[in-house]
């Protein structure tokens, strides 16, 4: 079948996140700033996913059924349903898409390079943990990049987990090295970064496992990259730009393009109406009627207590942070969604006496449209896991944190959002509930701590906004990125041409 000569000059990005909330949020981000830069969009959710998400409001919204040059396409994750509900199903997810995923893709690109009126695919732009998708590109002949999902001080301290363990900090030689303080140790040798503490640089160090799977996993995935044509990270230069100087040392070709806010950038302020809006392709059923109830709030009084997608608390750490929620007296908008409490629980496991002590002055939501609540007048304060999605989300909605990192990169955001950025306090990693009712009124009460957080929270913010305004440097990245999605379009048609005389 043919397509019109003019479509098949345009660029066209197929788009494939690993499939969890944390990355493909993001990932559609920069689908929909690509689209509105003239880029033609297939992003790629697996089936499952894509199943979920017709059965949540992103379907039901039309969103998926996708616009003029924006389409969406689903491939087979390979999983059972057994392994969907496993405890390690993420581990599981991984292995399964690395194992399957990498021919479905390279014949969707094909199918599409077929269809009438659809651009062939000229690049492929994969999430961190698919890098298997590196070689599917590869194959479809096609350059790829990789927008990894964290921030830039959270990518080098992935890329350099291999050196830790090369010389012998890692993995940890018995249990007392968790608690003994040699997780305190200093580190000072990472360019570009300032001495952090052995624990910050990831949860992957307080392994004792010499073979631990994880840890692998994330260090050949941070490498991988290096294979990739560009790095795309969502942060900013003014935010990171010591640690983004010396990554370019090792890649030259890093587009920092956040906070990656569509409607930050004001040419999809100009395309609103066709975007999918701030909801994105949610995978659980967002509670609108917490919006109404922060309506309703005073000014800066609410904490929004939220741990992103994956997290899971153990019972007593969920009692422990109530009482604590409970204690500080201010309201709360929490968000407890199916299977955050360790046995698949969720708000069932909350205890009884907690809600009727707290009922007038809390909403308990299982998912809620967290830019949203970040950006209403009455929030004045985030707990947060630290993920770096969340993080951003808070700097550029001016919201100071309190910070309870447990996962990979979570414990180096926490540092940086803490003394760096100043922005944010650290609760201990036991959780107890003094802290966490002090640590509250630290950061939303009158205190000239609290104060001053605010002021850098308001100042970060700024600096956000002037990034993504016309002429600010992620604005102008993402121009450069499009014009190299371009150029390698030309190159690729360039190369054909040549190799067809
Ligand atoms: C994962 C990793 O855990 C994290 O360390 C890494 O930095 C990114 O990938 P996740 O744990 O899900 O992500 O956290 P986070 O990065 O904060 O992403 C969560 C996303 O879900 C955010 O975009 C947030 O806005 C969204 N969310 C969360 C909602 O839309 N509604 C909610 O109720 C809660």
């Amino acid at each position: 079948m043919c397509a019109p000569a003019a479509m098949e000059k345009r660029a066209h990005a197929m788009l494939f996140p690993f499939p969890c909330s944390g990355h493909i949020n993001p990932t559609l981000k920069l689908a929909e700033l690509l689209h509105s830069l003239g880029v033609y969009v297939t992003f790629v959710n697996t089936e499952h996913n894509h199943e979920r998400l017709l059965r949540t409001g992103a379907g039901t919204a039309g969103g998926l059924r996708g616009r003029e040059g924006f389409r969406f396409e689903a491939v087979p994750d390979g999983l059972s349903e057994e392994d969907r509900r496993s405890p390690d199903r993420t581990m599981k997810l991984y292995l399964s898409l690395r194992r399957s995923c990498g021919p479905p893709l390279v014949a969707l690109a094909r199918r599409l390079a077929a269809c009438e009126g659809v651009p062939p695919v000229t690049c492929v732009v994969l999430s961190g943990l698919v890098s298997f998708a590196l070689a599917a590109a590869e194959e479809i002949g096609v350059p790829s990049f990789v927008l990894w999902g964290t921030s830039a001080c959270g990518f080098v301290c992935t890329l350099r987990l291999r050196e830790l363990r090369q010389r012998g900090y890692t993995p940890l030689k018995d249990e007392s090295y968790l608690t003994n303080g040699y997780l305190d140790m200093p580190i000072d040798w990472i360019a570009g970064m300032p001495p952090v503490r052995l624990g910050d640089i990831s949860s992957f160090v307080r392994t004792l496992d010499p073979r631990c799977f994880a840890l692998r996993v994330e260090e050949d995935e941070a490498n991988s990259c290096a294979t990739a044509q560009g790095l795309i990270l969502n942060t900013f230069e003014d935010l990171e730009s010591d640690v983004l100087d010396a990554l370019r040392e090792e890649f030259p070709r890093v587009y920092t393009i956040g906070p990656l806010a569509p409607e930050m950038h004001s040419r999809v302020d100009r395309a609103q109406g066709h975007g999918h809006g701030a909801a994105g392709l949610s995978l659980w059923e967002e509670d609108a009627a917490c919006v109404a109830w922060l309506d309703a709030q005073p000014e800066g009084s609410v904490l929004y207590v939220s741990f992103g997608s994956l997290a899971v608390l153990s019972l007593d750490q969920l009692v422990e942070l109530a009482w604590g929620l409970a204690a500080s007296n201010r309201p709360f908008l929490w968000v407890v969604r199916p299977g955050l409490v360790a046995g698949d629980r969720g708000v069932d496991a909350l205890p009884d006496e907690f809600l009727a002590e707290t009922k007038n002055r809390c909403f308990i939501a299982e998912w809620c449209a967290q830019e949203q609540v970040l950006r209403h007048r009455a929030v004045g304060g985030f707990l947060t896991h630290s993920g770096w999605n969340s993080t951003m989300e808070s700097i550029w909605s001016g919201v100071p944190m309190i910070c309870w990192p447990g996962f990979a990169d979570q414990y180096i955001n926490c540092r940086y959002v803490c003394e760096e950025w100043a922005i944010g306090l650290r609760l201990d990693e036991q959780l107890r509930r003094e802290q966490v009712t002090a640590h509250i009124e630290e950061v939303m009460g009158d205190t000239k701590k609290s104060k001053e957080m605010r002021r850098n929270a308001d100042k970060w913010k700024a600096s956000a906004e002037a990034a993504t305004a016309p002429g600010g440097s992620s604005y102008e990245n993402l121009d450069k990125l499009v014009e190299v999605l371009r150029l390698e379009e030309a190159d690729a048609e360039l190369a054909s041409s040549t190799h067809a005389q």
